[in-house]
């Protein structure tokens, strides 16, 4: 994928392998901990953990990680995608629901407060959808908070539906207790035309 250079100034990469990330785990870290410490996750994730996500999305196969870069590193937001085969803990809760190893996953989304409201979030999950190969995958499917309060609409409105399917997931919250949040899957069907 060749970078897109948008109207405000960020450019969105593709991250093809660990060797590209170098330059940008650390502020991916920072992006990645500031973003789910806020509203709807609270989670309390240390940098060392969000580096070592972003090193496992890109050492699965077919993965697509894009970036959003305020200046030559400076990482504001991200949107990570991984056939659902490579995460086992999401083919186990849908398996008999979808076809697993033609299903893909949408598995991270996330941009800075500051930069919301502008369509990046948006973009970051078209460019993801674009770029998933539609010989071998016919779904697109993510997990987002159940309380339907937050990107809930925005995906509605790409033409995501809502599966009916929830699943608790535990995490460290910012006040140091371990609780559980319920999240909601939303499918996709990904025609072969794009
Ligand atoms: C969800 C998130 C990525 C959206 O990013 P963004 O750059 O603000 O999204 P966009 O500007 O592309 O907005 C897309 C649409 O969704 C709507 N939307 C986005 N976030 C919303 C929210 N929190 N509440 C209500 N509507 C919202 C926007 O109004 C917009 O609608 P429009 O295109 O009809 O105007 C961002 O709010 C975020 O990082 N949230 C915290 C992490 C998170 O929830 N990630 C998603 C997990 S599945």
């Amino acid at each position: 994928m060749i970078p897109v250079e948008r109207p405000d100034g960020l450019r969105i990469l593709r991250l093809q392998g660990l060797e590209d990330a170098a330059p940008y785990r650390a502020s991916f870290a920072g992006a990645y901990q500031d973003i789910f410490s806020g509203p709807p996750y609270h989670e309390r994730i240390h940098a060392s953990e969000a580096m070592g996500f972003l090193d496992a999305f890109l050492r699965m196969p077919d993965h697509i990680c894009l970036l959003a870069l305020r200046g030559s590193r400076r990482v504001v937001g991200f949107g990570i995608g991984v056939p659902v085969s490579a995460r086992p803990d999401i083919a186990r809760e849908l398996q008999g629901l979808v076809p697993v190893p033609h299903a893909f996953y949408l598995a991270e989304l996330g941009v800075q407060e500051p930069w919301r409201g502008r369509g990046l979030g948006r973009q970051l999950t078209d460019l993801r959808l674009s770029l998933i190969d539609r010989q071998r995958f016919t779904q697109a499917l993510l997990r987002t908070s159940a309380s339907r309060k937050y990107s809930y609409a925005m995906y509605m409105g790409m033409g995501f539906d809502d599966m009916g399917v929830y699943m608790e997931v535990p995490a460290r919250r910012i006040d140091g207790t371990v609780t559980t949040d319920r999240r909601l899957f939303l499918s996709r069907i990904l025609s072969s035309g794009g």
